[in-house]
């Protein structure tokens, strides 16, 4: 099994690039089955999940071709097989996002029921509601959710949680029902925002992408089109995070600054100087040591719960003591364990941490657990002393593209063994 070898101590310096975003084209890639012709989609990042997706829609018939390094070809035409199968679903997720467009283009699908994850049960009970509301009929059996329509009606549907890919699962099927479908309380993620993009530039009709509340007139049939993947906020604020807690300074090239406004706000209050252009981000922490910030983690525009991790790796060694709550997933602190291994000061109390901030970590064998705590796992290695071994590093590369090359391009001692 992959392990990655990081020597601490080095302030980044620098310039690198962001990828597409991991979560904005796995909803598009699947929602291009809805298309009656081949969709090309660009700015695609070579990631773990990428190539599941590419799998799953390979496997129901579909046809794909990669055009060049960053660009991916679908053409639904062959599609002959309308289930995801549980081996793919248990290592991603986000499989579950076929049910919606299967439902709504081919009448039926058959999704493997996405077992719990290390971050929590993330049930899908708001999935299988939106669909039933849209008068699909839906039964859970033998670990699989099958689902039936010949066609979708259009229907008001009140999200009791703000659910990312529920939202988007809800909005692929609306788009081919017939008549009007009112999303409340939908999800305003950027990535949400790009599928419903996305959808438009396919025939879609919606209003209301970014808000709370979403309006989709459906259409009878949606076509090719050709559309390029938002920019990563994730993996752009991890790498701002890795240069403040190095004491270093980078630009963030290819990002979009406007996604980042909460994570921009606390690393400023960490006492970094930010800089943001039209598509750059430029953080210089000038050699000093962050200052502590609190988090609370929120559906957007609030703060990121996948950038948690990543704030407590830099709170391990901040000046000052942090409270961190996370709000969205009830397991989200497996990287505690890990990060006390290399030093740090934290008390867990339900869904909050305390951190205080210690001199220095030390570096250690560790392991990481899921996709952003072993991300916080890298940055925690960037600053320890002496070298830091992390294990299971297949959770790294289902969200973050060429980590090491990224880190190396900025200075930083790492390698993949
Ligand atoms: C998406 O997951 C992201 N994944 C996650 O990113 C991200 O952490 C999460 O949204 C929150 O922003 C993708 O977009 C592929 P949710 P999702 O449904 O949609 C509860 C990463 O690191 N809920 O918004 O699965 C759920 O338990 C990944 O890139 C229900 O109760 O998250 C959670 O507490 C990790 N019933 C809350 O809603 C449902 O039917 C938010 O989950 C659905 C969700």
């Amino acid at each position: 099994m992959a392990r990655i070898e990081i020597h601490g101590g080095v302030p980044l310096q620098g310039e690198v690039w962001v990828s597409g975003a991991k979560n904005a084209v796995l909803p598009i890639l699947v929602a291009s089955l809805l298309g009656d012709g081949p969709s090309l989609v660009n700015n695609v990042p070579h990631l773990q999940d990428v190539t599941t997706t590419m799998e799953l829609m390979g496997r129901m018939g579909a046809e794909l071709s990669i055009n060049d390094r960053m660009t991916i070809e679908i053409d639904p035409r062959s599609m002959n097989l309308f289930e995801a199968p549980y081996d793919l679903v248990k290592t991603m997720r986000a499989s579950i996002l076929v049910l919606g467009p299967l439902v709504a283009k081919y009448g039926q699908a058959r999704v493997s029921l996405p077992g719990g994850c290390a971050i929590g049960s993330r049930p899908v009970d708001l999935h299988l509601h939106g669909l039933r509301a849209l008068g699909a009929r839906v039964e859970v059996r033998n670990g699989n959710i099958e689902a039936y329509a010949d066609r979708l009606i259009g229907n008001r549907i009140i999200m009791d949680t703000v659910t990312v890919t529920g939202t988007e699962n809800i909005l692929m099927a609306a788009t081919l029902a017939r008549g009007t479908t009112i999303i409340e309380n939908a999800a305003q993620e950027p990535e949400v925002v790009d599928l419903a993009d996305f959808l438009i530039s396919m025939g879609a009709r919606i209003e209301g992408a970014g808000t709370n509340t979403m309006t989709v007139e459906g259409v009878d049939n949606l076509r090719s089109t050709e559309f390029s993947v938002l920019p990563d906020r994730i993996e752009t604020g991890t790498y701002l995070v890795a240069a403040a807690m190095t004491g270093g300074r980078i630009r963030c090239t290819r990002a979009r600054p406007a996604h980042l406004d909460a994570v921009l706000d606390k690393l400023s209050e960490t006492g970094a100087q930010i800089c943001v252009g039209e598509d750059w981000i430029e953080l210089d922490m000038q050699g000093k040591k962050p200052r502590s910030v609190d988090i609370t983690t929120a559906p957007y525009p609030g703060f990121p719960t996948d950038m948690q991790a990543q704030f407590m790796a830099m709170n391990t060694i901040a000046e000052g003591t942090a409270v961190v709550t996370e709000t969205i997933f009830e397991n989200r602190f497996m990287h505690v364990q890990e990060l006390q291994r290399l030093g740090a000061d934290i008390q867990v109390k339900g869904n909050t941490a305390i951190i205080r901030g210690v001199p220095g970590l030390n570096g250690a064998p560790i392991m990481a657990t899921d996709l952003r705590a072993s991300a916080s796992l890298v940055l925690a290695g960037l600053v320890a002393d002496g070298v830091t071994l992390i294990d299971r590093v297949y959770h790294i590369d289902r969200g973050y593209e060429i980590i090491e090359e990224k880190l190396s391009g900025l200075g930083a001692r790492i390698k993949r063994l």
